[in-house]
């Protein structure tokens, strides 16, 4: 797929879908909930299709409507045994939890992965597991994994790894485990778990001090189903945001974004480089976050960010290379280890990209350097993206102002965003 440059900027207001992270616990938590829940307006990428198809192979029944998605819940401790492996495509999100979900339950699990799913970590949610008494074989820390069911035992587990995925499957393990679960999480990530459960009625306290937060389950207590309307994606957001801001004469409107501030660091990154953009009608739907976003073109300069922003904006750092990339004055990001095992080897294929566009680039001690492009440098430059559609979708936002780019493997854009291309193309961009 080609990118090329675009003339009369990036505007309008542009639909974007349901936020990816939310989707997934909206079909994880109602499934496992004690009735039925309507859920409106998931996100239908590859990524959430195969937690779906997951959870159908669990035993558990969906109904789909144009506008809803009725899911069928089988209360905490009735999932069924998997007649097969069950395939988790892409998706570390679905891997992370559903593990940590299928350790608890009666019956023994297999889990399988893509290539860049099966060469990625996964000892991060089998070593605090074990802590539980979880039985689980994993290929040499990686997928496939086989886990043996098993009653787990509660205990304190503290994690260290920033990850909103570890944290969530275990507090999924510790719904179906007898007695008090203690969750330390050290810094703060993405908590839409959380918020999730307390809406239905789980046994969940959370704790804050400083970063830490502790947080206490009280196993075996049956979920009571709620209703979910999926907010729109702030990461999916980025792009559109990062493309009207690099572009002249772009104005963008983004409406009921999910702006959960434990999510949110993107914006506050890009309007500490000067971007121009408007946050209205903030409100909260579901106990998430919620408003409305106006982005305008704007003149950026370079910024620092430090490794405590790194958390609440993990997804983000292939995008604000690229607004980086056009800043009056060099960037420096820190604290990007997690970046090396996204979908991709994340923070060596911004730099090996960002350099065959001309922008100078360096990476010390996890810490990534961008010098503004000076020069413009394109010849049919080929991008190397790995199957990664953060990558793929940041580089294509980059051809529309730096002039005619190749995206290999384009195609993983499917998992979290079916219809960038459409929607890009529709308001301004050049994409073919
Ligand atoms: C996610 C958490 C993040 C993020 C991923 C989605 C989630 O991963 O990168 O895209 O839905 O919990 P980590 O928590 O492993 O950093």
């Amino acid at each position: 797929m080609k990118s090329a440059k675009i003339e009369k900027g990036i505007n309008g207001i542009i639909n974007i879908p349901g936020d990816k992270s939310i989707s997934h616990r909206s079909i994880i938590i109602p499934s496992i909930s004690n009735g039925v829940c309507e859920v409106s307006n998931i996100l239908k990428s590859e990524d959430v299709i195969n937690t779906l198809n997951a959870f159908r192979a669990l035993g558990v029944k969906f109904e789909e409507t144009k506008e809803k998605l009725i899911v069928y819940g089988k209360g905490i401790n009735s999932l069924k045994k998997s007649s097969d492996n069950i395939y988790l495509g892409n998706s570390g999100t679905s891997a992370r939890l559903l593990i940590g979900l299928l350790a608890s339950q009666k019956f023994d699990s297999v889990l399988t992965g893509d290539s860049s799913l099966s060469s990625r970590p996964m000892e991060r949610i089998v070593n605090p597991l074990n802590l539980m008494n979880a039985k689980i074989d994993t290929n040499s820390g990686k997928m496939p994994i086989k886990i043996y069911g098993n009653d787990l035992k509660n205990t304190e587990i503290e994690i260290d790894i920033p990850s909103a995925q570890i944290k969530s499957g275990l507090i999924l393990a510790a719904l179906n485990t007898k007695g008090k679960t203690k969750i330390i999480e050290k810094h703060t990530t993405r908590n839409h778990t959380e918020i999730m459960l307390e809406s239905f009625e789980a046994n969940i306290d959370l704790k804050k001090n400083d970063n830490k937060t502790e947080i206490i389950i009280i196993g075996k207590k049956e979920l009571t189903p709620k209703n979910i309307d999926v907010p729109a994606d702030l990461s999916s957001s980025a792009f559109f945001i990062v493309a009207a801001l690099i572009n002249k004469n772009s104005e963008i409107t983004l409406k009921n974004i999910n702006i959960n501030p434990t999510r949110n660091g993107i914006l506050i990154a890009l309007k500490k480089m000067g971007a121009n953009i408007e946050i209205i009608n903030n409100r909260f739907i579901n106990n998430e976050n919620v408003a409305d976003l106006k982005v305008k073109s704007s003149q950026l300069n370079g910024c620092e960010l430090d490794e405590d922003i790194a958390k609440l904006m993990i997804d983000e750092y292939p995008i604000i290379s690229i607004a980086a990339a056009f800043a009056n004055t060099p960037s420096v990001f820190k604290g990007l280890k997690e970046l090396r095992v996204k979908e991709s080897d994340r923070l060596n294929l911004i730099k090996i990209n960002l350099e065959k566009c001309g922008c100078n680039c360096k990476i010390e001690n996890d810490n990534l350097f961008i010098n503004p492009i000076e020069k413009l440098n394109i010849n049919n430059q080929n991008i190397q993206t790995d199957f990664d559609h953060r990558i793929a979708m940041s580089f294509l936002v980059m051809g529309s102002r730096l002039g005619e780019l190749y995206i290999e493997k384009s195609d993983s854009i499917k998992t979290s965003f079916p219809n960038f291309v459409e929607e890009f193309n529709r308001a301004g961009g050049n994409i073919y």
